[in-house]
């Protein structure tokens, strides 16, 4: 397993010896610093840490300052992260047990500095008990999700309706079998379609029912291009293609480079007058970020303005890095999870939309 593992200049020599722990028990420390024992802030290696659980660089994270507190209360500000403060073995195993922490504190000026190494050993090796523990880690997950509220930035949608949420449950659940997978997909697609497209402008025209003249009104002015990220994105993109017949359809082929980790375009045909079009690029999971940030670099290319993403589930950490580099795109999902695991996998997600879909796998 790899551990991230960060201290402020109180906690500068027992990080020291954790790591060494962390080595002996044949897991790989990450090690984040600081590399020079002077003074320094602990929120600011509280936030390297908590980055890299969230961003699934590492499994879990070790926090150390003075007593602890500092890095549980800055680690805890990060949406996903469950830092506790361990000071013997029964919040050792407890901690992971109930809590299923996914940071250890420790404090290098308290008791328990002393028998440390023993408390990450057995932080490290206790399982999490699921069951109704389960239930509430959820709590407290969306406590955090209301009180920083995604909906909250004007440019982030995150889609509640219940037959949405409804669809997305089953779309999650292992058993779900690729056909009965495939057909939830469209339909979220389509439904998310009706939020995606909810201020276009209409312009009103004249027409004629069986019974007079009247005036009805139109979606004004070229309508959608719908770009497929390939592949996952194509069962969405085609799905909303259905209800909204006028648009035309684009496909990017991304792949990622094995060593450098950046997507690759290898593919790319959009609408010729993509320029003219709302464009709504589809994909249905937004984990890291780094394929979706690629296509829109691709769309704003060929001239696209107003990108509109839509994807399903989402991961915090692949939202901020699409609007650190595109701060104009909007943002529709039906689920911001907590993390990604260290395959880049969305926790809890829903697996490998493209495998699910194409039973690839
Ligand atoms: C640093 O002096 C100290 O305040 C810090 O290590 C930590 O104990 C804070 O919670």
């Amino acid at each position: 397993m790899k551990i991230s593992i960060g201290s402020d200049h109180a906690g500068f020599e027992l990080r020291k010896k954790l790591i060494d722990k962390i080595a002996s028990l044949g897991h790989e420390a990450v090690d984040r610093g600081p590399f020079a024992s002077s003074s320094v802030d602990y929120p600011d290696f509280a936030a390297l840490v908590a980055e890299d659980v969230v961003n699934g660089t590492a499994e879990r994270g070790v926090l150390v300052c003075g007593t602890g507190i500092g890095m549980s209360m800055a680690a805890n500000k990060v949406r996903g992260i469950r830092a506790a403060l361990v000071y013997d073995t029964e919040t050792a195993k407890l901690s992971r047990q109930h809590n299923d922490a996914n940071i250890m504190c420790v404090g290098a000026r308290t008791p328990s500095a002393a028998i440390a190494p023993q408390l990450l050993e057995t932080w490290l090796a206790t399982e999490f008990e699921e069951g109704r523990h389960r239930r509430r880690i959820h709590k407290i997950d969306s406590l955090a999700a209301s009180m920083e509220g995604w909906e909250g930035m004007p440019n982030v949608h995150v889609v509640k309706h219940p037959l949405i949420q409804h669809k997305l449950c089953l779309l999650r659940q292992k058993e779900t079998e690729t056909r009965h997978f495939r057909d939830l997909v469209s339909e979220i697609a389509k439904l998310m379609a009706y939020e995606v497209t909810r201020d276009v402008p209409l312009s009103e025209v004249d027409i004629e029912t069986p019974i007079c003249s009247t005036k009805g009104k139109v979606m004004a002015g070229k309508h959608f291009g719908i770009v497929a990220i390939l592949r996952a994105g194509l069962a969405m993109a085609e799905s909303m293609l259905e209800i909204m017949p006028g648009a035309r359809m684009g496909h990017i082929g991304l792949y990622r480079d094995p060593q450098t980790l950046t997507p690759v375009q290898y593919y790319s045909k959009l609408p010729k007058d993509t320029a003219e079009r709302s464009v709504i690029l589809v994909d249905p999971m937004l984990a890291t970020g780094g394929t979706i940030v690629k296509a829109i670099d691709v769309l704003k290319e060929a001239g696209a303005k107003g990108v509109k993403v839509v994807s399903i589930v989402s991961a915090p950490v692949g939202i901020k890095k699409v609007l650190e580099a595109h701060p104009d795109v909007e943002i529709f999902v039906a689920a911001v999870d907590e993390r990604l695991n260290d395959h880049g996998y969305i926790v809890p997600g829903l697996g490998d939309a493209g495998d699910r879909l194409y039973g690839t796998k």
